[in-house]
């Protein structure tokens, strides 16, 4: 907003900005409490389920937090669609209709739900900075508790993807490379295969520092059933 602007009687201030990215939010977290038992649902592995379920329940109490903010503010408790989120949503729905299975389809669906999340520390961050320039204290407590719930529910998102979930994912997208990086292939002529003369020339280091193709490293004790 131009400075310039900001006395004029029709301009919008920050506040105005403000309320809007509260009802913005409150509106996501009533679109992800109606989509995250899908989610769950869906889910293969019993912590993805388990974790998308307790977000769901601490999903419900970053509405009721959003309700003490409009409160504390002398607001309606009030929701504006949130396109962003429907978005996100669609996608995540997009995913489950795929033919996608096992460890596969659960790298997927947490990867859908680490992009809500990012959307919503994205706008918690913001309101948090918003709520605390303009002097709201009540509320800068409340939504930063609901920050930090979210930054906490992607760090378990993705510590369910890098413990064991993508590398098992993986494993059936490239059996082969798990073959080499078993060290059972490796610095043992392996016949041209891919990633062989990376890995002979990485003989004697550790495995763990041989590229894979999607960047990542691996460690499994042994090879796993083709679904
Ligand atoms: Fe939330």
């Amino acid at each position: 907003m131009h400075r310039s602007m900001a006395n004029s009687n029709d301009t919008q201030t920050l506040h105005d900005a403000f309320l809007d990215e509260l009802r913005d939010a409150y509106d996501a977290e009533k679109q992800l409490i109606k989509a995250l038992p899908r989610l769950a649902k869906a889910a293969e592995s019993d912590d993805l389920r388990e974790a998308l379920e307790s977000h769901l329940e601490e999903t419900q109490g970053h509405a009721q937090r959003l309700e003490r903010v409009f409160t504390s503010l002398g607001e309606k408790v009030r929701g504006k669609h949130c396109d962003g989120m429907e978005g996100i949503i669609e996608e995540g729905k997009a995913v489950m209709e795929e033919d996608f299975e096992g460890t596969t389809l659960d790298a997927c669906l947490i990867a859908a739900a680490q992009r809500a999340e990012h959307y919503e520390m994205a706008a918690y961050g913001t309101l948090v900075a918003w709520a605390r320039a303009m002097g709201h204290e009540d509320a800068v407590g409340l939504l930063e508790e609901i920050l930090e719930e979210e930054k906490a529910a992607d760090e378990k998102l993705t510590s369910l993807a890098e413990g064991g979930i993508n590398a098992d994912a993986a494993s059936q997208a490239h059996p082969e490379s798990e073959e080499e990086e078993e060290g059972e292939l490796v610095g043992a002529g392996a016949g041209g295969a891919r990633g062989a003369s990376r890995a002979s020339s990485a003989r004697g280091a550790s495995r763990a520092s041989t590229p894979k193709s999607n960047g990542r490293t691996r460690a499994v004790s042994a090879p796993r059933r083709r679904r």
